[in-house]
């Protein structure tokens, strides 16, 4: 089992256009502090992270407001138009540090201020022997194909079937030459595991929590209100694997 700590990159340099309004959602209030707040004193007080790295818009106006703990490493960089970009800038500032190209980093983003610390020692146990993987949970529903008009074509079979999480976790020069190919192949990535697999790697899907959400809509955000409150007060939302896990 590794006990390194290792480096986290936080993109967060996305406008949030699918949440409306001119404030970029990563700083939207939530529980009485900017969305980004919570998700890195999440990864920050997490002992297994050294460190992180903040991918932000260009001339971010809004990131010294921010509040955040002192004492592990909190550099930021200049991120891209693309989420990969923005992970690629936090990638290669990691490499002129002296982080070496062998070592695992994580990527997480900036929009899920929910994550699990016991998620987060989970999937740094599993995947680091795996020499990479994901948070991720099975598909529950019944999956369905939509025509244009919103009427179901099709009936998609849900065994085998994750939706993807972060943070992800892989060596941090794969990772690196596998999203430059995939920028040479002109080829869109959503997240690091795609990557990964354009470059004929197979990530571990390391099974998360439901409450990873994505805040991406002003109902997530009340979700997440929910969420964090509950977390206070312990797990009072189920999670399927044991009691242990709800440990924050
Ligand atoms: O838009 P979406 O929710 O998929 O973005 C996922 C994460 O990637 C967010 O934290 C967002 O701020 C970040 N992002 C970025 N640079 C971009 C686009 C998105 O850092 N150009």
């Amino acid at each position: 089992m590794t006990t390194e700590a290792l480096y986290c990159v936080v993109p967060a340099a996305g406008r949030g256009a699918r949440m409306g309004g001119d404030l970029p959602k990563q700083y939207l209030p939530l529980a009485g502090k900017p969305l980004l707040q919570h998700t890195l004193e999440r990864l920050l007080g997490h002992p297994r992270i050294a460190g992180v790295v903040v991918a932000l818009a260009a001339a971010d106006p809004y990131w010294p407001a921010l509040r955040l703990p002192a004492g592990k490493p909190l550099l930021t960089v200049t991120g891209g138009s693309e989420r990969a970009d923005s992970v690629l800038a936090g990638l290669h500032r990691l490499l002129e540090l002296g982080v070496p190209a062998t070592q695992c980093v994580l990527v997480h983003d900036a929009a899920r201020p929910c994550l699990r610390h016991a998620d987060i020692t989970r999937l740094i146990e599993l995947a680091v022997p795996a020499g990479g993987g994901l948070l991720a949970v099975p598909l529950r529903d019944t999956l369905k194909r939509a025509d244009a008009q919103q009427r179901c074509i099709a009936t998609e079979p849900r065994e085998s079937r994750w939706r993807a999480q972060t943070p992800q976790l892989f060596p941090l020069g794969a990772l690196r030459a596998a999203l430059e190919a995939a920028q040479r192949a002109q080829c869109i990535v959503t997240d690091e595991a795609m990557a990964m697999e354009l470059a004929g790697q197979y990530p571990l899907l390391v099974e998360g929590s439901e409450d990873n959400l994505k805040v991406t809509t002003p109902a997530d955000l009340v979700l997440a209100e929910h969420l964090l409150a509950g977390s206070d007060a312990g797990p009072v939302w189920a999670v399927g694997r044991g009691a242990a896990d709800g440990a924050r």
